[in-house]
């Protein structure tokens, strides 16, 4: 069987990098890997965002993978340069193709990045923003409330502007800023809401789009692109399954029953001890 790409995210957030790393790259098999019943991870302790990203990567790196992509801010920002000397393939983060994605359309300089209170507290996109580019202005604002808004589904049910525009204020208030960053990958579920609340005024920027094109520009270099046809990708979680699959259906605007090739599965982790210490 063709080696395959390995996705994980503390939630549902990681599919929004999958919706595009499928369409950019439709011969690839994709393996994904939500944490969704320990979710969110934004709002824990380093020591347990570790913890619990390690118990992932272990679990999915025991499929044959050819790339394992961190779809999750909070997580690339406290394990991917570990990861990335511990394992022998190739990981991609988020952070650093959402800041390049910021800084090609930024015509100010002054760049908004929203995500965890982890993602905030690390600084990493301003050190990523700025050892591109040293002019930069960066303000951050953490959006604690906005993933298990997203995580429960409830932002499919309710009108949420409301709630957005109440958090967003400080950042609107500034009216400093031209592009804003969803330091979050489960945030994009959520952007044209975002956009509105800045009266889609200011550029709004997911890493998506440029995670994916780092992948297939990795594949591509290191030869590893699937030329055959792909077998069905596998969703795997740990929480609610039904909460899942009314989400993916509304990432890919799909109903699962009309689409053959994927398999959704509920797992349990395995705790690890703490040895990425
Ligand atoms: N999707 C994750 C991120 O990009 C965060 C969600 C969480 O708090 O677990 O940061």
């Amino acid at each position: 069987m063709e080696r395959s790409i390995g996705v994980i995210d503390s939630g549902v957030g990681g599919l929004t990098v999958v919706n595009e790393i499928m369409r950019q790259l439709p011969n690839e098999r994709i393996i994904y890997l939500g944490d969704t019943k320990r979710c969110p991870y934004g709002s824990r302790e380093e020591s347990e965002i570790k913890l619990f990203t390690y118990s992932m990567v272990k679990e999915i790196m025991t499929y044959d993978l050819k790339v394992l992509v961190i779809a999750c801010n909070t997580a690339t920002a406290y394990t991917l340069k570990a990861l990335r000397k511990e394992l022998e393939i190739p990981v991609v983060g988020v952070i650093r193709p959402g800041s390049r994605a910021a800084i090609s359309v930024t015509e100010t300089k002054k760049i908004g990045i929203i995500g965890t209170e982890a993602t905030i507290k690390s600084r990493a996109y301003e050190y990523s923003l700025k050892e591109i580019n040293k002019e930069l202005e960066v303000q951050r604002l953490a959006c604690p409330t906005f993933v298990p808004l997203i995580e429960s589904g409830e932002y499919l049910k309710v009108n949420i502007i409301k709630q957005l525009e109440h958090v967003l204020k400080p950042l609107k208030e500034n009216k400093l800023i031209d592009t804003l960053v969803l330091g979050c990958t489960h945030y994009p579920l959520i952007a044209d809401e975002i956009a509105k609340v800045f009266d889609e005024k200011i550029h709004v920027i997911s890493s998506s789009e440029e995670t994916a094109r780092e992948v297939s520009v990795i594949l591509d270099q290191n030869n590893l692109l699937n030329k055959n046809g792909k077998s069905i990708h596998l969703f795997l979680m740990t929480g609610n399954k039904e909460n899942f699959e009314l989400i993916y259906e509304n990432i890919f605007d799909t109903t699962l029953s009309d689409f053959p090739d994927v398999e959704i599965k509920q797992i349990e982790l395995k705790e690890i001890e703490e040895s990425y210490k």
